[in-house]
């Protein structure tokens, strides 16, 4: 099945020379391989995008980190929908734990964001999971309900071929503690079973639901490839090319 390999570079490449340098190295990976049954996305840093739109990585899809919901205006320090369409995004990584927890996004805030990148054209990448003590205190489920139910709000069915919803588990993200298989299955029933209740169940099947905490080449099996998901959402070993497709050729 098609698979989405996606990359969050975060707030990483420091200059343009990185930049050119990271992608120079991507191109020299993918030479002579063949993925033909994923999707490869990169989320560079907004900075960045120019460089990787010059860069054209053969097989790279662009997408952001974060936007904002408005098109225009004063909004200081922010980058609209349209001005990552403007710039080559097709993808835009929404909710994720990092802008939760240090920028204080709250589910209506990503509930604009995700109705305004559809609008938009661009495909949300939907974060969503528990914290730690969340998971001791078996609030896993209610959490994801909420943080699901709320993002979707308002969303027409119609939308749900062009979403994507991450499972990242907060204790995961950075700390190389993975789930078991069997967690990542459940979670993946149940987020099938909230866009069920949401969209009904033909457009639920549309929607793809992926994976992201510490995903490397060891650990895609367990928490990809055995829970049947539909892609994964790389941070760290997204910054190593070389990771990166050898993970992608897993997943091929
Ligand atoms: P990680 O990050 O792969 O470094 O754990 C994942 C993420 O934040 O999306």
């Amino acid at each position: 099945m098609y698979k989405l390999i996606i990359g969050n570079l975060k707030m990483n490449l420091r200059s343009s020379v990185e930049q050119e340098q990271y992608s120079s190295l991507f191109k020299k990976e993918l030479t002579g391989k063949k993925i033909n049954n994923c999707e490869l996305i990169l989320c560079p840093p907004a900075i960045h995008l120019p460089g990787f739109q010059k860069a054209k990585i053969k097989k790279i899809i662009l997408g952001a980190q974060n936007m904002f919901w408005e098109e225009k205006g004063s909004y200081t320090g922010e980058i609209s929908p349209s001005m990552l369409k403007n710039f080559g995004c097709a993808y835009v990584i929404l909710g994720h734990s990092e802008r939760r927890r240090y920028f204080c996004e709250r589910d209506e805030e990503v509930n604009l964001k995700v109705i305004s990148a559809l609008k938009n054209g661009l495909k949300p990448v939907l974060c969503v999971g528990e914290s730690k003590s969340e998971k001791e205190n078996n609030q896993t489920l209610s959490i994801i309900t909420r943080q699901v139910k709320s993002a979707l709000e308002k969303v027409s069915r119609t939308k749900a071929e062009n979403l994507v919803i991450a499972y990242e588990p907060i204790w995961s993200v950075g700390t190389d503690e993975i789930p078991k298989s069997n967690e990542v299955m459940e979670a993946r029933v149940l987020i099938f079973k909230i866009l069920t209740g949401i969209f009904g169940s033909k457009y639920a099947q549309k929607v793809k639901i992926i994976y992201g905490g510490s995903v490397s080449t060891s650990t895609v099996k367990q928490v990809c490839l055995e829970p049947g998901m539909d892609g994964v959402l790389i941070g760290r070993e997204s910054l190593t090319p070389h990771e990166f497709v050898k993970i992608a050729s897993l997943l091929n």
